[in-house]
């Protein structure tokens, strides 16, 4: 069995698939490994140390996937790489299904299968392989370090002989992988926090992080099967910018993580929200890859508001940490195929809850997934 690695060509994507400590693990086990020359030197693994692990070096795509029984890949692959993989071939990678049929519908052309790592059900057994825990993880502390830079304050609190300086206030909407860190890491940091969902049942993992649960009465628990939030009705979203809004101004930073799975992200900041904050203070938008929790974020863009406000809305916050998210990921996939390989061949049995969850196209056909 031959896994091949592609190097990612979507722009401002850093990481790569597998690293060469996962490489070493599969050549161990029997399998082979084919990596494209230059894949990992934007994480800082270079192409020496996947020899080193016993990985055979590719050239290009078509030299690379030709053959291959797995394509491992961190986003959408290439045409080229693609177009090379044989019949029945199986593509694993976070290829973001959900909402673009249209997509999965031009994958099954190749006739090749598909798993796609976002849609492992989050089950016990399947936590090694959870690449949307592993990689939220990341993005919460990075929205942390961007925030504590764009902030022209300092988040601890510090007594000097030049006079004592209050702690930074950080508000964290959305307490979810990424939100929990993204507490932990303001905290660690010094300031204080306060932090809110509308899935009432994080309020004591809130808590055990140092922070305060903010509440807001909107007279549902929008928690929905599988740990995720329901899709707020308008009217409920309406009410929760109005609740909101004065937790908001009081605070200096404002991080929110709000996400409802293959939905337009819940816009919980209004303009007018934003106007009533303090200058100088910062928003920094995880969602703005979904539509954006602020009204105000502009994809992949740093701006400042006439009021003095950043609003970072960075996407692909895991590729700025490329090393370890390289890491983490690889050992996801790793898990993931370990998982599925019975007698030295990769085995998508439709019996395993994993398998029915992520296989979105089987030999070319489209499961009910996609
Ligand atoms: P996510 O990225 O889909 O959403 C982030 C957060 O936004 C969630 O906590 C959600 O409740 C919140 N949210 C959605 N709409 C909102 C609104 N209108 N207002 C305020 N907050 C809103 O979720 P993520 O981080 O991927 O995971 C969510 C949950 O999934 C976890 O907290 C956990 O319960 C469960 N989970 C279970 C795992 C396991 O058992 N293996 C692994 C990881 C997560």
């Amino acid at each position: 069995m031959i896994v091949a690695v592609p190097k990612e060509t979507a722009p401002n994507e850093r990481r790569v698939a597998l690293v060469p400590e996962t490489v070493e693990k599969l050549v161990k086990a029997g399998i082979g490994v084919r990596v494209q020359r230059g894949a990992g030197e934007r994480a800082a693994f270079p192409d020496p140390e996947y020899e080193h692990a016993g990985a055979s070096l590719a050239d290009d795509p078509a030299s690379l996937s030709s053959g291959a029984d797995v394509v491992a890949t961190v986003g959408r692959p290439d045409d080229a790489v693609l177009r090379a993989m044989r019949p029945g071939a199986t593509l694993v990678g976070l290829l973001a299904p959900l909402g673009d049929p249209a997509y999965v519908e031009s994958l099954a052309k190749t006739r090749i299968s598909a798993l796609a790592m976002e849609m492992i059900p989050r089950i016990t057994r399947a936590q090694p392989m959870d690449a949307l825990s592993s990689q939220s993880n990341i993005a919460g502390y990075k929205a942390v370090l961007l925030a504590a830079t764009a902030l022209p304050k300092f988040f601890p609190m510090l007594t000097t002989a030049a006079g004592t300086i209050p702690p930074a206030k950080v508000f964290v909407i959305g307490a979810g992988v990424a939100g929990l860190q993204a507490i932990a890491t303001a905290r660690r940091l010094g300031a204080v926090v306060n932090a809110y969902d509308a899935r009432a049942v994080v309020k004591e993992q809130v808590q055990s992080l140092g922070a305060t649960f903010v509440e807001f009465d909107l007279g549902i628990d929008a928690q929905a099967a599988g740990g995720y939030a329901k899709e707020l009705s308008p009217e409920q979203i309406a009410r929760q910018q109005a609740l909101m809004a004065e937790t908001i101004a009081k605070n200096d930073v404002v991080i929110t993580t709000a996400a409802v799975p293959g939905k337009r992200a819940p816009l919980l900041i209004a303009q007018s929200a934003v106007a009533a904050m303090k200058f100088g203070s910062v928003i920094v938008d995880l969602a703005a890859e979904t539509g954006g929790n602020c009204a105000l974020t502009v994809r992949d863009q740093v701006i400042t508001t006439g009021n003095g406000v950043t609003i970072i809305g960075t996407t692909n916050l895991p590729s700025t940490m490329p090393y370890h998210a390289s890491r983490l990921y690889s050992r996801n996939v790793h898990a993931l195929l370990t998982s599925l390989i019975k007698d030295g061949a990769l085995a998508l049995d439709p019996d395993d809850e994993i398998v029915r969850g992520a296989l979105l196209i089987r030999d070319g056909v489209v499961g009910e997934q996609a």
